[in-house]
């Protein structure tokens, strides 16, 4: 990766604060990072750390108090997908919950992406399902069959980022394989980046180029994968590692 090459998604001194009547939470505390074309960059931290808060920020489901988004170079902070129909698709850690219940998947991935039938029918190939479980309702997916779902029908939008949270935390370890196998194979073949979220250090740094660990919502390591877990800088990096080991 040269110096020169600019990155797909920037997010400058993002902040992001919560506050109801008994309580104020700093969630996201200026949290700066870049990702780079065709990447799959970690966002790694223990419950309650921010990533989930940070992906709404960068997908537009919600905006920042303070701080800036980029895609391209373009800032797009304050705007949702929806109004510049842009890119930025999120899958989620329940996939039967990111489905209309009542829709074929047909009908949900094709309304979603303006899909032809064909092009939904390829995707699904790519995504490793058969064909005939287009016509089936969410229910009566497996959760890795669903989870493929929502991956071909972010990727049938046809944006350079995918923003994954927890999206193999429901599987069960040979599903969870399976779909991390999927991922870093559309990776290199649908030319997209890929924002993989985890609390788990050891998945996250298995797949990811480059990752950045969140710690109440701070950044408190970030590099290439390989620098940060041989040499961690914070204590937070140190006790993620700790804990696998
Ligand atoms: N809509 C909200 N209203 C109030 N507080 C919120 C809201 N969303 C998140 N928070 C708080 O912000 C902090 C960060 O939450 P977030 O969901 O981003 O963490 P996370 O790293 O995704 O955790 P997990 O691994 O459990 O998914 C938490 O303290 C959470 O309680
Ligand atoms: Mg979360």
């Amino acid at each position: 990766m040269t110096t020169e090459t600019a990155p797909v998604l920037q997010g400058i001194e993002l902040k992001k604060t919560y506050r109801s009547k008994d309580r104020t939470v700093e969630a996201l505390k200026g949290v700066s990072f870049g990702v780079m074309p065709g990447e799959i960059f970690g966002i790694v931290g223990e419950s309650g750390s921010g990533k989930s808060t940070l992906l709404r920020m960068i997908s537009g489901i919600e905006h920042p108090d303070s701080g800036r988004l980029l895609h391209n170079g373009i800032d797009y902070t304050g705007s949702t997908p929806g109004q510049t129909g842009r890119f930025l698709q999120v899958i989620f850690q329940d996939a039967y919950g990111s489905f209309d219940p009542h829709l074929t998947m047909r009908k949900s991935l094709m309304e979603c992406s303006n899909a032809t039938m064909s092009e939904a029918e390829l995707m699904i190939k790519k995504v490793g399902l058969d064909v005939e479980l287009l016509d089936r309702r969410p229910k009566l997916l497996s959760g890795g069959q669903c989870q493929r779902m929502a991956i071909a029908r972010a990727l049938l939008t046809h944006g350079d980022i995918l923003l994954c949270d927890e999206i193999t935390s429901a599987l069960d370890v040979t599903t969870q394989a399976q779909v991390v196998e999927l991922i870093t194979d559309l990776n290199s073949t649908e030319d997209v980046a890929i924002v993989f979220v985890s609390h788990d250090i050891a998945l996250v740094s298995n797949i990811c180029n480059r990752i950045m660990v969140l710690n109440n919502g701070d950044v408190v390591d970030e590099g290439i994968t390989s620098e940060v877990i041989a040499h961690p800088t914070h204590e937070y990096t140190k006790r993620l590692l700790d804990a696998v080991i």
